[in-house]
């Protein structure tokens, strides 16, 4: 935004914290028009990408916006069949495009764990790792290590997953953590971060997990220096997943939901630009977005803390 005269900041700010237009369609149709240039044709020739849930919806189009500037794109499904179909589809879409199937269960940690292993064999460098697999399960419910799902699939598989590949990283790499503007709404927690209270709301367990995906994002950036971490959200966009989870939205929201490309535009432009960040690095429609609101004060270093030590234990991630 740096150099951006100040009515259009003015405009640009009032999209972000009036949530309807600049969440919808109507975010990027604006702001198109003074946001930062797009990639440049083939700036992601030689570089190898692994997003994850890119067997649906965002995914998907982050996936077909990374091959469409050159990059190696392994696309991470959980379902064997689902991920190779994706694969032969992608392949027949665009000649020459080097996509790579893999299957891993992200809520899984066993199958995180075992997964890595095999792909930083396989693969000498990452130069972009996408943390973009999601759910909103309408009841609890919990993985084969018994952590509830939200937290397990946004929290949990992705810390340890980032862990993990951080030695196969290229010193210039670029994560980024597809978090969601539900945050906004959701303050961090540092206790019952499993949420056994009794009174479990899918809603509400995206929403915390989502905000913990930003600090984790945030902690990421400090553990990789050198390398460029991100958190983001993407709008209101037309998925099977919003069809899935939340119909009475998608039904109400209908012809005002971005498309899957709109959605996945600033992570791809994330991923080919690196563009400068500052903590908490929360990306939307390419520019820097306040990852609390104005009334609040920004995180409480001290419930951090408690929320990393916890995620370090159910992990085995130690801190650094
Ligand atoms: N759509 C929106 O308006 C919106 C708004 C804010 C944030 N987001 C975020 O954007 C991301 C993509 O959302 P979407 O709307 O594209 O959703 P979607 O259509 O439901 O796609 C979700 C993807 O995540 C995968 N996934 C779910 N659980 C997984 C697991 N345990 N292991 C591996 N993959 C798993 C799904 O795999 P399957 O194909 O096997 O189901 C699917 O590929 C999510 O993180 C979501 O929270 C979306």
């Amino acid at each position: 935004m740096i150099g951006m005269p100040t009515l259009t900041r003015l405009a640009d700010a009032f999209l972000d914290r009036s949530v309807v237009p600049g969440y919808s369609r109507l975010g990027p149709a604006l702001r198109q028009r003074w946001w930062p240039a797009d990639p440049a044709p083939g700036s992601m020739a030689g570089r190898r990408v692994l997003v994850t849930g890119a067997t649906s919806g965002i995914g998907t189009a982050i996936a077909e916006g990374l091959l469409e500037l050159g990059a190696t794109v392994h696309v991470l499904g959980r379902n064997r069949t689902k991920t190779d179909d994706l694969v032969a589809r992608l392949v027949a879409e665009t000649p020459g495009a080097e996509v790579v199937a893999e299957v891993c269960d992200v809520g899984d940690l066993d199958a995180v764990r075992s997964w890595a292993q095999g792909f930083t064999e396989r693969v000498g460098t990452l130069h972009g790792l996408v943390h973009n697999a999601g759910a909103l399960p309408p009841e609890r419910s919990e993985t084969a290590q018994g952590h509830e799902l939200t937290l397990a699939v946004h929290v949990l598989g992705p810390h340890l997953m980032t862990a993990l590949l951080a030695d196969v990283l290229a010193p210039d790499a670029a994560v980024v953590w597809m978090s969601s503007g539900g945050m906004y709404g959701a303050g961090l927690r540092d206790d019952d971060l499993e949420f056994t209270d009794g009174e479990y709301s899918g809603v509400r367990a995206y929403a915390r997990t989502k905000r913990m995906q930003v600090v984790l994002a945030a902690e990421w950036a400090r553990r990789l220096p050198g390398r460029h971490v991100y958190s983001t959200h993407p709008g209101w966009v037309a998925t099977d997943g919003v069809t899935a989870s939340i119909p009475g939205f998608g039904a109400l929201m209908g012809p005002l939901l971005r498309t899957p490309a709109d959605g996945a535009d600033t992570t791809v432009w994330l991923l080919a630009t690196r563009p400068a960040s500052r903590s908490p690095h929360f990306w939307h429609d390419r520019a820097q977005r306040p990852s609390t609101l104005g009334w609040e004060r920004g995180q409480d270093p001290l419930r951090v803390r408690r929320f990393l030590d916890q995620v370090a234990a159910d992990t085995g991630v130690a801190q650094r």
